[in-house]
């Protein structure tokens, strides 16, 4: 059932392709000018009406919910905000009827998400839910559902379920956008056009997973590292790191690139691994001084950037990754590609059980 691969999440990295293309099927317009989510009851009017959107989840699947803030703020200019489920409840969120509250959930099942839906319905606030499991209780529960069509996920890293969940927010996004007019007809068509082309990106990434390979056993001798980021960089950082630690037990942390600084920058110390990503051509400058910084210290800096910035890039880190070219709002759906696969060579170069970790249960149904 492993389908030849030696573990599930490695197969599950390798069906993300096809994990794109499902999920986008049937969502765009034949002359890809729209998106259109046919499977949602919300009207029109209902989303004129949105004035803020809570994104609610936990771990992965919250990790996604970042990128989804980015997304539905730049396409929609609705204000978002993120909250991990355990939580929500407990800070008195304000909900009002014009907020809609987003739950994001592989399972369907874990506790504390269907707990913060629970709350956002007694509060009057419309829910959406991204799940992978059709007849989940999230599904159930939500007034509307877009389900990512990933297909089963057994190894309890997340990886395919993540990227889907990163293409439901961008045809969300798109599809309020189309409803709200909030983009030129020309930026939804770039990024439809954007959209269509991930799936062969992400075949290119994995066939250099060679590469990543050998960063992996590499990092699998040391203690401690870090992964860095801005904007949407950051928030796959803090994917990369859960997914590090979750399988190989190696210690991480993500870091918003420019607050390493404030204190974070006293860990750093000779040969110390760093991660950083810089696919963001806005932050591009920033970030590689903030690289500057902890090579300084001695930092062993392995890049991950868009293909457009390689040579600029190469002079600043000791390794470099280039991910293929893409909308800045699309990059986390290649970037976290290679840190999955380092995850992955990782955990294996250390000999632990990759598809079940310690203490770890694939679906989380207590609080
Ligand atoms: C990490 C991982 C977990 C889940 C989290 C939420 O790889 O899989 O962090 O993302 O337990 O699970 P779901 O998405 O099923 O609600």
């Amino acid at each position: 059932e492993k389908a030849g691969y030696d573990h599930f999440m490695l197969k599950e990295i390798y069906e993300q392709p096809k994990a794109y293309r499902d999920t986008m099927l049937g969502r765009i317009a034949d002359d890809n000018k729209s998106v259109f989510l046919k499977e949602l009851t919300m009207t029109a009017e209902y989303i004129k009406s949105i004035r803020k959107v809570h994104i609610v989840a936990c771990g992965t699947a919250y990790h996604a919910g970042l990128v989804g803030k980015s997304v539905i703020e730049s396409l929609a200019r609705i204000p978002a905000e993120n909250d991990v489920a355990s939580e929500y409840r407990y800070r008195s969120p304000i909900i009002t009827p014009d907020t809609l509250v987003i739950v994001v959930s592989q399972s369907g099942e874990t506790a504390d998400t269907l707990a913060a839906l629970r709350e956002a319905k007694r509060s009057g606030a419309r829910v959406l839910a991204i799940t992978n499991v059709v007849g989940s209780s999230v599904a159930r529960e939500a007034d509307d559902v877009i389900v990512t069509w990933a297909g089963p996920e057994i190894a309890v890293a997340s990886t395919k379920a993540y990227t889907s969940q990163l293409i439901a927010f961008y045809l969300f996004g798109l599809h309020l956008a189309g409803v709200l007019g909030t983009q030129e007809q020309s930026a939804v068509e770039e990024l439809i056009a954007g959209l269509h082309q991930l799936p062969e990106q992400v075949e290119s990434i994995l066939e250099q997973s060679a590469v990543l390979k050998q960063v992996a056993e590499s990092i699998s001798h040391h203690k401690s590292l870090f992964f860095i980021g801005r904007g949407v960089d950051y928030a796959v950082a803090q994917e990369g790191s859960l997914k590090l630690k979750e399988i190989s037990y190696i210690h991480s942390e993500a870091y918003a690139a420019g607050e390493l600084k404030h204190g974070t920058l006293a860990l750093i110390e000779e040969g110390i691994p760093v991660i950083a990503l810089i696919t963001q051509e806005a932050l591009y400058e920033k970030t590689l001084s903030n690289i500057k910084e902890v090579k300084a210290r001695g930092a062993h800096v392995l890049g991950i950037a868009n293909a457009g910035f390689e040579t600029e890039a190469a002079k600043s880190v000791d390794e470099l990754f280039t991910i293929p070219k893409t909308l800045p709002l699309l990059t986390p759906a290649l970037s976290v590609l290679p840190l999955q696969l380092i995850s992955y060579y990782a955990s294996l170069a250390l000999g632990h059980d990759v598809d079940k970790p310690r203490n770890l249960a694939k679906s989380v149904t207590v609080e």
